[in-house]
């Protein structure tokens, strides 16, 4: 029969391709994650300060300074994800940086929240990126939930300001999820490789006492969270996304060094070098509390790699 051929049985209608649209896409967490949407049908566009990637992804362009932005990119998105922002660790905290850090991800989201208000566009979530860093820089034994207050320091305030600037998204009814990260561990890029450098000479060791706390995160869980965060209608607010083991800086060196079958008897390389080196920002390195993975798992997600070892192994072994 002639109509048989053509392979009606290819076409999904329960899901039909759907747009997702990524600020600051080019970044670590979006190349990882637009390739995770794209391998799970999705179409994905990024929205970016520059007119081209190498990524193959369609790319709108913006500036967030100057409230610029590509029209088509709103209206054609059917997810939004929010990843834009200047790397918090990338040069030493000056005050003009800090404004820098502040401004790209208020402006940014505010740019994005006043199109949707003004061409009605409600896309089906808008979902932004928040860091761990919301509870401040201390080290304590304190094990902090997504209900607890955020930090008085710096980034405490930018994770604040910034959630906030994102909540403009639920005002106008678009369900809004806040993906509050710990640090984020990849193969290439990020935190990982350089942590992992002076382990790979045999001289790892801990950073100042080693007794401050690492919330830490395997990429693929991250990107697995993002996407359950615009599947599951019933999550909304802020979530951590951190692995459930809690590890401190002086397990974490020792794990790298001991994975990647390296000594590990250096001693501790002294706060007060850091400081010298960094100034203020060195507060991301010498500090951190233990921070709850019981919303995202109470949610339903299931991590890949709750433990550090299995995610260590998995990024520096694996090819
Ligand atoms: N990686 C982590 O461990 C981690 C942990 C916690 C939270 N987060 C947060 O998650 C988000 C994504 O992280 P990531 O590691 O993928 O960051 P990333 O690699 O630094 O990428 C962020 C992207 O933001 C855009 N951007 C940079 N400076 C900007 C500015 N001044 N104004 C507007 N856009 C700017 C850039 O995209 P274009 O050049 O294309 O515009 C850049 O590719 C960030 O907001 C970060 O703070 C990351």
């Amino acid at each position: 029969m002639k109509f048989l051929k053509f392979p009606y049985y290819c076409l999904d209608y329960r899901h039909p391709m759907e747009n997702v649209l990524i600020t600051g896409g080019t970044g670590l967490i979006g190349r990882h994650l637009s390739k995770r949407l794209k391998d799970s049908g999705y179409s994905v566009a990024l929205l970016s300060r520059k007119p081209a990637s190498n990524s193959g992804l369609k790319v709108y362009t913006w500036d967030p300074d100057s409230g610029a932005i590509d029209p088509e990119a709103i209206s054609t998105a059917d997810y939004i994800i929010h990843l834009a922002g200047a790397g918090l660790g990338d040069r030493r905290w000056s005050e003009k940086r800090k404004k820098e850090i502040l401004d790209s991800r208020i402006l940014s989201a505010r740019l994005i929240t006043t199109r949707l208000k003004e061409t009605g566009r409600r896309p089906k979530a808008f979902i932004s990126a928040s860091g761990t860093g919301y509870y401040g820089s201390a080290t304590s034994e304190q094990i902090f939930n997504e209900s607890d207050e955020s930090g008085a320091d710096f980034i405490g305030e930018v994770c604040r300001r910034w959630e906030e600037a994102a909540g403009e998204a639920g005002k106008i009814g678009i369900r809004t999820v806040i993906i509050r990260t710990g640090i984020v561990l990849t193969k290439r890029g990020g935190a990982l490789p350089r942590m992992a450098l002076p382990a790979r000479f045999g001289i790892g060791s801990p950073l100042g006492n080693g007794r401050q706390y690492v919330p830490w995160i395997h990429v693929d869980d991250l990107c697995g969270i993002y996407i359950k965060a615009m599947g599951d209608q019933r999550m909304s607010g802020p979530y951590n996304a951190t692995a459930p083991e809690h590890i401190n800086n002086s397990r974490l060196m020792e794990t790298i060094s001991g994975v990647m079958g390296r000594p590990f008897f250096f001693p501790a390389i002294p706060s007060f070098i850091f400081k010298i080196l960094y100034g203020e920002m060195a507060s991301i390195l010498l500090n951190g509390s233990r921070v709850s993975a019981e919303k995202i798992i109470e949610s339903g997600y299931v991590f890949s790699y709750s433990d550090l070892e299995s995610a260590l192994r998995n990024l520096l072994c694996e090819r």
